[in-house]
C-alpha cells in the first residue's frame, strides 16, 4: 500500500511527467516576420491547387507577402492580375526554416484570415518526411465555411481515442493518410468565429497548438476572450491554465513520439485543388466551377484571401531545448484525392485543372 502510494506521488513529481508550462524561444513577429520561413517557389504540386506559390522576391516584388503599417505580417493571393484560361493564379506558402519537436507550443495571433470561393487556406505543421513523421493541421478552411476544421495526418496506427475537448464536432478519428482519402482525424470547432468573415468581425483571434508527448492540443480564442495570460507578450505560457481544448488527441489512442517528428509550421493558401476543388465539397458552399468561375479572370474574387498575422510565438518545455535548427531538405505532401492524377498530369503539362 505504502509503496504503491509512494509510486504514485514520484510519478506525479517527476519533472515531464505533467509538464504543461512553456516558455518563449522564437517570435516571428513586425518588420522581421518573413526572416524565419522559406518561400516554396513553384506551382502547387503537393494538393493539385491552380495556385503559383511564389519566391520571397517574386513575393516582394507582387507585393503578396509583407509587413502593412500596422507591424502585421500580410500574405495573400494575387487579386490583381488577370489571369487567362490555363493559367494559375499567384499565392504564397511558407514554412519555418526551424522545426519544433514534442514539448513545443506554438501560438498565432490573426486579425483576418483567407476566404471565399475557391481559397484554402491553412495554418499547420509537418516534418520533413510525410506521412512519417506527421501533420497537425491547427487552422483549415475551404470556400466559404463558415467553422474552423483541425486534424492530424499520420501514418496507420494512430486514432482519436477518448478527447478531453469542448467540441462535440467529431468528423472521423482515424488520423491514418490511408484511411477515408486522406481526410486526417477531422475535429470541427462549433464557432463560427473560428473562421471566415465572422472571425475578421470578432476582431480576429488566437490558436495555440500544443505538441506533447501527453498528447495534441489545440485552443482558440476569439478576440474578446483571450486569456489574460498571454495578452501582450506572454515570455510563458502554462496550458494547464487555459481551459479545455476545443480539439485534443491523447496519446492513449495514439503514440505521439512514434508518430510525429519535429514539425516545421508553415501558412499558405492554395485555389481549387484536392479538397477546395473537389466538386461535392464545393458544391456545399458555391456555384459554379471552381477553377474557371473563380481562379480564370479578374482577381477581385480574391479581395478577401489574405492572412494578416500580429504574430507567430513559439514556446519549449521548460527545461528542453525542442528548436531544431537544421532546415529541412524538403518538404512533400502527396495527394491521394481521386483527382490527383488527372491533376498531376495536367501539372506536369503546366496547364490548370479543374
Ligand atoms: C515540387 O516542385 C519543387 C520545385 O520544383 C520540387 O523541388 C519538389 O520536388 C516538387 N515536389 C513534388 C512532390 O513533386
Ligand atoms: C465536419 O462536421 C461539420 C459539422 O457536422 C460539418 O459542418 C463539416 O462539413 C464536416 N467536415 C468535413 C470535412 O466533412
Ligand atoms: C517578446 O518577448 C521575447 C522574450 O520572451 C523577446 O525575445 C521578444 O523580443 C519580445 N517581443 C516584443 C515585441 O517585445
Ligand atoms: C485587393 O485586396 C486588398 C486586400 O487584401 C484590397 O485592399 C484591395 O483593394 C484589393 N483590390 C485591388 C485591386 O488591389
Ligand atoms: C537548440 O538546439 C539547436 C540545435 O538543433 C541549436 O542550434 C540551438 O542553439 C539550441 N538552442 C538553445 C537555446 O540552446
Amino acid at each position: 500500500m505504502i509503496s504503491s502510494k509512494l509510486s504514485v506521488i514520484l510519478g506525479l513529481m517527476l519533472p515531464g511527467a505533467w509538464a504543461t508550462s512553456y516558455s518563449q524561444i522564437m517570435e516571428y513577429a513586425g518588420q522581421s516576420f518573413f526572416d524565419g520561413w522559406d518561400f516554396y517557389g513553384s506551382f502547387d504540386n503537393l494538393t493539385n491547387g491552380d495556385a503559383i506559390f511564389v519566391s520571397a522576391d517574386q513575393a516582394e516584388s507582387l507585393k503578396l507577402a509583407y509587413v502593412n503599417d500596422a507591424g502585421n505580417a500580410i500574405m495573400k493571393v494575387d487579386n490583381i492580375s488577370t489571369v487567362a484560361f490555363n493559367q494559375k493564379r499567384n499565392t504564397i506558402r511558407i514554412n519555418t526554416k526551424d522545426r519544433y519537436d514534442v514539448g513545443s507550443v506554438w501560438i498565432t495571433d490573426m486579425l483576418h484570415v483567407p476566404f471565399g470561393c475557391s481559397v484554402w487556406p491553412a495554418w499547420w505543421s509537418q516534418a520533413p518526411k510525410w506521412p512519417d513523421g506527421g501533420e497537425i493541421d491547427t487552422f483549415e478552411g475551404v470556400n466559404q465555411v463558415t467553422m474552423n476544421q483541425m486534424a492530424l495526418h499520420t501514418e496507420p496506427g494512430c486514432t482519436q481515442v477518448s478527447p478531453v475537448q469542448s467540441s462535440p464536432l467529431v468528423n472521423s478519428t482515424d488520423c491514418s493518410f490511408e484511411a477515408n482519402s486522406n481526410q486526417g482525424c477531422v475535429v470541427t470547432n462549433p464557432t463560427t468565429q473560428s473562421y471566415g468573415e465572422a472571425f475578421a468581425q470578432a476582431g480576429g483571434g488566437m490558436f495555440v497548438t500544443e505538441f506533447a508527448s501527453t498528447g495534441i492540443s489545440i485552443w482558440f480564442f476569439p478576440r474578446a476572450s483571450i486569456p489574460n495570460s498571454l495578452q501582450g507578450n506572454a515570455s510563458s505560457v502554462d496550458t494547464s491554465t487555459l481551459g479545455q481544448p476545443v480539439a485534443n488527441w491523447p496519446n492513449g489512442g495514439c503514440n505521439i513520439n512514434k508518430f510525429f517528428q519535429p514539425q516545421s509550421l508553415i501558412f499558405d493558401i492554395t485555389l481549387c485543388g484536392d479538397f477546395a476543388g473537389n466538386a461535392a465539397t464545393f458544391s456545399q458552399t458555391c456555384s459554379g466551377s471552381c477553377y474557371p468561375d473563380y481562379v480564370v479572370g479578374k482577381g477581385s474574387t480574391y479581395d478577401n484571401a489574405y492572412f494578416e498575422v500580429q504574430y507567430v510565438r513559439v514556446y519549449g518545455a521548460n527545461g528542453k531545448n525542442t528548436t531544431i535548427s537544421a532546415a529541412p531538405a524538403s518538404i512533400s505532401r502527396p495527394s491521394t484525392a481521386s483527382v490527383a492524377g488527372i491533376a498531376a498530369a495536367a501539372a506536369l503539362l503546366g496547364v490548370a485543372s479543374w
